[in-house]
């Protein structure tokens, strides 16, 4: 069976992967510095998944100690994740973001393309997108990010790109993903984020186990059915699966491709707070505040590209996304710190 290497493994969308991965029956090598998650999912995972996780510390943009993972592991396939990934904060830091998303990335292509393990997985995202001129998105919409982070996206993607028209033996999958929500079914792993959450859900389901008192909903004058901001949101067990699919392709066809991983379907935040309401049995105080620069009023996918492409499409609603992450929210109230 195959082995995919994980980088960032430990994080919240690639930790779902890995099980997922296991699910269908490849080997995974997993690699982090746990500069943004606990070593803890790895007992999780154990756990889960009934076998011992191969997992190798250290930072991708290290490249004597990528190249030494390298020579300790036979690899088919990459999913890279590792990256920062908070929007605000980038644009403080803009070159820490800029050398770590994209230093990392060189890194770890470098050390793959001199091994010819060509087969690559891209955690891209939405935010690539910019503000949308038309809606759903689709793959060919006009991209132009607005954040230091999200031209971190944008780069890698070009840079991929080039990449693969260079060498005949790369071969890219792009994922550009919404907005990923909710855990495991098992409540055992989960989203984590280190102080404040900047997004929705963590914020939501920290205000009804009472970690914070009430959500700032920032903006309800949107053009929109309610006025607050609408966002295609993914269960993270869908989104964990499109890679899956996205690796099996990479394994079984020639060539590149950039898919869009969302539902196709907008919730406004207003449909959040009560989903998430009805979800955990808790009230959702919530206060209006004014917009949050940088966003925009609305943005959903066109998935059908990813559906034609990879036979895969998102089929977990929003109440089980609320469901889902209550459950870890729930049973771990401060998260892998418990
Ligand atoms: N929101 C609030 N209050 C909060 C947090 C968010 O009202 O405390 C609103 C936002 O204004 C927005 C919606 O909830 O309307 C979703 O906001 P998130 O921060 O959860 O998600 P974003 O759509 O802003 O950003 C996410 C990821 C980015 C990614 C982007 C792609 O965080 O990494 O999707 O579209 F780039």
């Amino acid at each position: 069976m195959a082995t995919v290497l994980l980088t960032g493994a430990t994080g919240y969308i690639a930790s779902h992967t890995w099980l997922a991965l296991w699910a269908a029956g490849f080997d995974v090598v997993g690699v982090d510095d746990f500069r943004n998650s606990s070593p803890q999912v790895l007992e999780r995972l154990a756990e889960l998944g009934g076998r011992t996780p191969v997992f190798e510390r250290a930072d991708v943009g290290d490249a004597a100690a990528v190249n030494a993972l390298l020579d300790r592991h036979r690899i088919d396939a990459t999913v890279h994740f590792a990256a920062l990934k908070a929007v605000g904060e980038s644009a403080e830091v803009p070159l820490a973001y800029y050398r770590n998303n994209l230093g990392g990335l060189f890194t770890v292509c470098e050390a793959l393309r001199a091994r010819r393990i060509g087969r690559f997985v891209f955690s891209s995202s939405a935010t690539v997108y910019g503000e949308p001129e038309r809606l759903p998105l689709v793959e060919t919409s006009r991209v132009g990010a607005t954040s230091p982070y999200g031209r971190t996206k944008l780069m890698g993607e070009q840079i991929l790109g080039d990449l693969a028209t260079a060498d005949a033996g790369w071969q890219n999958a792009i994922l550009r993903y919404f907005n990923p929500v909710g855990a495991h079914a098992s409540g055992r792993i989960g989203e984590d984020p280190r102080g404040t959450p900047n997004n929705l859900m963590p914020y939501v389901s920290q205000v009804a186990v009472g970690r914070r008192a009430s959500l700032s909903v920032w903006g309800n004058d949107y053009d929109t059915p309610d006025g607050t901001g609408v966002r295609d949101y993914i269960h993270v067990c869908d989104l964990a699966e499109g890679h899956v699919a996205a690796v099996q392709r990479l394994l079984d066809a020639p060539g590149s491709f950039t898919v869009n991983l969302g539902t196709g379907r907008g919730h406004s935040v207003l449909d959040v707070v009560a989903a998430f309401a009805a979800a955990s049995g808790r009230a959702i105080p919530y206060e209006i505040r004014p917009r949050r620069p940088g966003d925009v009023a609305a943005c959903w996918a066109d998935p059908g590209l990813a559906e034609q492409l990879l036979g895969w499409r998102a089929t977990r609603d929003l109440a089980s996304m609320c469901a889902d992450a209550w459950r870890w929210q729930s049973h771990n109230p401060n998260g892998y710190d418990t």
